[in-house]
């Protein structure tokens, strides 16, 4: 007797992504009849830990074809794991690293595997009758995520016309996710105007956020107060900033080379101006504040901001368990992107959250640079109750399909549903009381 969950067939294909660039989407069939597929993302401004992404290399497509991995998955991973239960997330995945046989899936790509490990984990919930993330979490998984929404795109996503890679807002005082959506909807419009009107507006960048023309890295700091304000909302209180520095992306062995304002400054140069910052700006949260290769730069960082500030581990922790317990260690960071492309299976990827949540740190599950329409990540930051999503800005579809799945689960969820606000940040201390929503 054949189980119904049974991987019956997988099937890969290439697809492109929201750069245009080739990526692997699988399909899991079950025995039941049951389907799921998924399609990986793709970095751009990726920290060197990160799990191999197999691309092809050559002319075509600037080096970047999947057809590798797209065998990979046709070939030696449907014949490993047909026959296996889709929803023994761990056994499969367990099958998935131990095909590879390298430590970061060299062989058979992280965009293989993670593809595989995806669908089948879509299949089983289907098989199941559940939507993926009560799949995941049980009738338990009711917290809707804090969304981390980039208004202005700079660094390696805007053609480095800012160094700071992400200018995020974050609206703790909004009493769910949909009202932290027409927050952000407001803010995004405001800024745009804003930039407009200033001359300033160079189109989208690749996440969607506006891509300004800044003569400084501290004007978009400033334009993005003037934006929440004029929108009509208290900085801080409602709609507060979140950075993503980025800053392994302008920095080697502590030497940091702000390219806008032609100055180089050194880790403490660094940790001084972002720290100048959050004393300025309505700031609670800085992801890759110093670069992975400067730990001790970053464990001072942390020692100086993170009583008041979440402070994100990137480039610097790849979503790895063991790099987020050696980070707790050294006193690193106190939270933790999630990204699964980073590792290339669900169940590593999951590893490191409970590994982080043990310790004490917040996550954060994020999407890349090139995304699709996939909206697994919107499942697993609600189904492992993590508590945060970033997907980049408030604009293309590859964007909005993530945003607008939490808003389908949110109206599904309806009472049970749990949307923490100000919370989220309280345990930093860098917020206090919410405000009233509506404003
Ligand atoms: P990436 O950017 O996907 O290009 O790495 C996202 C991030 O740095 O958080
Ligand atoms: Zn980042």
């Amino acid at each position: 007797m054949t189980d119904a969950v049974e991987i019956r067939a997988i099937h890969a294909r290439r697809v492109w992504d929201s750069r245009g660039r080739p990526t692997v989407e699988a399909e899991v069939h079950l025995h039941d009849g049951a389907v799921g597929s998924a399609i990986v993302p793709a970095g751009a401004s990726k920290g060197t830990r990160e799990a191999l992404e197999l691309r092809d290399g050559g002319e075509r497509f600037g080096g970047l074809d999947v057809q590798r991995a797209v065998a990979h998955v046709n070939g030696e991973i449907a014949r490993a794991v047909l026959g296996m239960a889709a929803d023994d997330q761990a056994a499969l995945d367990e099958r998935l690293i131990e095909l590879d046989g390298t430590p970061n899936k060299e062989r058979l790509g992280a965009n293989a595997t993670l593809a595989v490990s995806m669908a089948a984990a879509h299949a089983a919930a289907a098989s199941h009758g559940l939507p993926l993330y009560e799949y995941l979490g049980g009738p338990l998984a009711s917290l809707l995520p804090m969304p981390q929404i980039q208004i202005f795109g700079g660094g390696a996503h805007a053609g480095r016309r800012v160094d700071i890679q992400d200018f995020m807002i974050v609206c703790p005082g909004a009493g769910s996710f949909a009202q932290a959506l027409e927050w952000t909807a407001e803010v995004y419009r405001h800024a745009g105007q804003l930039m407009r009107t200033r001359g300033a507006l160079l189109g989208v960048a690749d996440e969607g956020g506006w891509w300004p023309a800044f003569d400084t890295n501290e004007e978009a700091l400033e334009a993005l107060v003037v934006a929440i304000e004029r929108a009509g909302f208290v900085p801080g209180e409602q709609v507060a900033i979140a950075l993503d520095i980025a800053a392994s992306d302008f920095g080697r062995a502590g030497r940091y080379t702000l390219g806008l304002e032609r100055r180089e400054l050194d880790s403490d140069g660094l940790i001084e101006l972002l720290l100048r910052w959050c004393e300025k700006f309505p700031i609670v949260s800085i992801e890759d504040p110093l670069g992975e290769d400067d730990g001790q730069a970053f464990a001072r960082f942390t020692r100086a901001a993170g009583h008041k500030l979440q402070v994100v581990g990137d480039d610097f922790l790849v979503s790895s368990a063991p790099l987020v317990r050696q980070a707790a260690a050294d006193g690193v960071a106190n939270a933790v992107l999630l990204k699964p492309n980073q590792r290339g299976t669900l169940t590593e990827t999951l590893q490191c959250w409970n590994a982080a949540r043990a310790l004490g740190y917040a996550g954060i599950v994020s999407a890349r640079s090139g995304e699709s329409e996939d909206t697994t990540i919107v499942h697993l930051a609600i189904g492992w109750q993590v508590g945060q999503l970033k997907v980049g800005s408030f604009a293309r579809s590859e964007r909005m399909s993530k945003w607008n799945e939490a808003l389908r689960i949110e109206e599904r969820l309806g009472a049970r549903g749990r949307f923490t606000g100000a919370g989220i940040f309280g345990r930093s201390g860098a917020r206090r009381e919410p405000a009233p929503p509506g404003s």
